[in-house]
């Protein structure tokens, strides 16, 4: 399957892709283990470096909220228990992609996680994934890192990936995740550190509509991404500087996101959306919200 990088392909591409379901069920990572121990994004140290300090008891209410919070928008929740030092562990966006296979099977790639301290996290979802009747697929052991859902974005409704390239996933990842899935791949660079997986600057919310961070992509990817929606909502810095961007909608209708993006807010009421504003902050002490605290189950 293809690349593609030509801006004037990505509308044909999503026109002719096959259709996707809506998300009915995720997989949440328990929090148990939850802790900030070394500094591998720009958000978990201050500028002196020193590391942020997660308040555990505050962490768990914060996740059950957004398992709740699921829940009531009838997105069933599955729960994978992680294990003393994997302390992010609960990011379980980034350990693989999941995706539907050609004859209609569960099927997810496993990530080649950037960092040392991730890398033992894997095989515990691997484990998952094969118990719950997922085929496992792996990208060939030289290509690294790729960093899983955290970069793989699929479109909504459509059978096309958009593709995150930066500090957690390499550009030749994506010919692979292409042959593998079936489903073209729109590349797009991030360029700004602070947004160092594609979900932390884009959040695809149904077929036409997402929210974006401007100045985290470069012009190609820009343009790549006014062809794929009509509608491209530009975050303010404070709202991106927020985890607007790391907002999650299941169901085409309603967002879930971190609390307080005022701006965000009001622009997805004004078109319609449901608006779930949860208290990820704990998270965002290690450089996540909403979008990568869960992983679509197919
Ligand atoms: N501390 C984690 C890391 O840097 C946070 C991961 C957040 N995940 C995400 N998809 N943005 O790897």
């Amino acid at each position: 399957m293809r690349l593609i990088t030509d801006p004037a392909a990505v509308r044909p591409t999503l026109n002719a892709a096959p259709e996707r379901p809506p998300c009915k069920a995720v997989l949440m990572a328990d929090p148990a283990h939850f802790r900030v121990e070394s500094a591998i994004n720009p958000w978990m140290a201050d500028a002196s470096g020193r590391l942020n300090v997660v308040d555990q008891p505050r962490a768990r209410a914060q996740w059950n909220a957004l398992k709740v919070a699921y829940e009531t928008l009838g997105v069933k929740v599955e729960v994978i228990q992680g294990k003393p030092g994997l302390p992010d562990f609960c990011f379980c966006a980034n350990q693989a992609v999941t995706f539907r296979d050609a004859a209609g099977k569960p099927a997810a790639i496993l990530s080649h996680m950037r960092s040392e301290t991730r890398a033992p996290e894997v095989p515990v979802f691997e484990a998952w994934y094969r118990d719950h009747g997922y085929a496992l697929h792996r990208l060939p052991p030289d290509v690294k890192p790729f960093e899983g859902t955290g970069d793989a974005i699929w479109h909504h409704g459509r059978r096309v990936i958009w593709g995150g390239v930066g500090p957690r996933t390499g550009k030749d990842a994506w010919d692979h995740v292409a042959r593998i899935t079936g489903a073209p791949v729109i590349p797009l660079t991030l360029v700004d550190p602070r947004y160092y997986h594609l979900d932390t600057a884009l959040a695809v919310l149904n077929r036409g509509t997402a929210l974006y961070i401007p100045g985290a992509f470069d012009d190609a990817s820009r343009d790549r991404l006014r062809r794929g929606f009509d509608d491209l909502i530009a975050l303010s810095d404070t709202d991106a500087a927020n985890f607007a961007c790391n907002a999650h909608c299941p169901d085409d209708r309603n967002v879930l996101l971190h609390e307080g993006s005022q701006a965000t807010v009001s622009a997805l009421v004004r078109r319609g959306f449901g608006v779930i504003e949860l208290d990820t902050g704990e998270f965002m002490k290690s450089g996540g919200s909403v979008f990568c605290l869960k992983q679509e189950l197919v």
